[in-house]
């Protein structure tokens, strides 16, 4: 069974040190952070461990940079200050209620090490992006240690990372008799797991978004369980075109297609399509119209339309959907005009929500496409914080992160 913080002694936090694996990585623009969930998530298992007087050290990545020259003391090349912490550091010092939060510009090594002797019980130290070292990434097992010199108990808190076999996720909590999940990954688990083995019935899957590759081993698990699975966004073409439909210049994963075929055959009575479409020559066209069934050559869809948009959420709501779990916007809603159908779902899945539904989304770009839509994180039962993690997690794949916390 996976133990949680709040499972241990209170006595087991008072002033010891506490190294939590966080998921910081935002999207950051110029040092201004964007959606900020990941952060505020982390929230409720910073405060419970500080109250109870640990000094907390925080350990995450941001983005994939091009790690530096092989050390595990210091970096040999100066990190790409764009993929550097400090901003979360500040932003994280404006949201949680603690002592202090600090920030340190390395994740080990004596100048970090330094930081951690002169905390005191209830301070945060947020250690800086952790793939600036290769180490990380690579499992070393020389840096795995010196992550855990720096601790007595190991917290992971990091859901949407914990799909990865690395140094912070996996090697390093071994070395620790003590570790434990956060709450913001038990809260991950319980639900995703609800989905993933006893969905309440109806059970209605909503898909869009562009990669079909990795929604397939979620898909294969929860297809047998669903009543029904609405698809949109680029995914949707790939399913129209195996259906015998014309597409025009809609991108299609040939790749897939037999896979979504084979679906196709075997679970024709639960996969509803779109009927219509919006169009374009070009995303940046000013030419878009709806049309019905077929696209034409030339043309490219870019979102569903009015009577999919509508289709859907009569399927959603009229059903009253037991649980609904929705990943991948309908369309390219990050443009106004394509952005209606994406718009529509949020709103419908905001009055399952208040009608009893369990709903769940998962991915960063359904949150966004949500919060454009007016619907508040309030309104959905929960918003996962992983996109790959949610995925891996509900095909039943292994999850080391998680797996390293059970383990004797
Ligand atoms: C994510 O954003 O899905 C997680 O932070 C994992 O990031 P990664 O795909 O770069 O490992």
């Amino acid at each position: 069974m996976l133990q949680t913080v709040s499972d241990l002694n209170d006595l087991r936090y008072y002033g010891k040190k506490v190294l939590m694996r966080v998921d910081f990585n935002v999207t950051l623009n110029d040092g201004i952070i964007g959606e900020d969930y990941r952060i505020r998530m982390t929230i409720p298992t910073i405060e419970y461990l500080t109250k109870r007087g640990a000094k907390l050290i925080l350990m995450s990545h941001l983005g994939r940079p091009r790690p530096t020259t092989i050390t595990t003391t210091a970096y040999l090349s100066p990190p790409d200050g764009n993929y550097s912490l400090a901003p979360v550091a500040k932003r994280l010092s404006e949201i949680v209620l603690v002592n202090k939060v600090t920030f340190a510009t390395d994740c080990i090594g004596s100048a970090v090490q330094k930081e951690i002797d002169d905390m005191h019980m209830g301070d945060v130290l947020l250690l800086e992006n952790l793939r600036f070292h290769r180490e990380e990434e690579e499992n070393d097992s020389e840096f795995c240690k010196q992550l855990a010199s720096l601790a007595d108990v190991y917290v992971n808190d990091a859901f949407s990372t914990s799909h990865r076999k690395h140094a912070s996720t996996y090697g390093t909590p071994k070395f620790f008799d003590t570790r434990v999940a956060g709450l913001n990954l038990k809260k991950e688990v319980e639900y995703l797991s609800m989905i993933k083995d006893k969905p309440k019935k109806p059970f209605t899957l909503l898909i869009g978004g562009v990669k079909i590759k990795d929604k397939i081993g979620a898909l294969e698990n929860l297809l047998p369980k669903a009543d029904s699975l609405l698809v949109g966004g680029a995914t949707a073409y790939t399913f129209l075109k195996a259906n015998g439909l014309r597409t025009g210049n809609s991108p299609i994963d040939d790749e897939h297609l037999p896979w979504v075929t084979n679906a196709l055959s075997k679970y024709r009575d639960k996969i509803i399509l779109p009927t219509d479409h919006i169009v374009s020559p070009a995303q940046d066209s000013p030419s878009v119209s709806l049309i019905k069934g077929d696209i034409p050559d030339g043309m490219i869809g870019f979102d569903i339309g009015v009577e999919t948009s509508q289709q859907y959420s009569n399927g959603i709501a009229a059903k009253r959907s037991g649980t609904i779990f929705w990943n991948g916007p309908m369309g390219l809603f990050e443009i106004k005009h394509f952005a209606n159908g994406t718009i529509d779902i949020a709103k419908t899945m905001a009055l399952a929500y208040w009608r009893g539904s369990k709903t769940l989304i998962g991915g960063g770009d359904t949150l966004e496409a949500m919060k454009r839509a007016g619907v508040s994180e309030g309104e959905v039962s929960h918003v996962s914080t992983g996109g790959g993690a949610t995925l891996r997690f509900l095909a039943g794949d292994e999850m080391p992160g998680i797996d390293i916390l059970q383990k004797e």
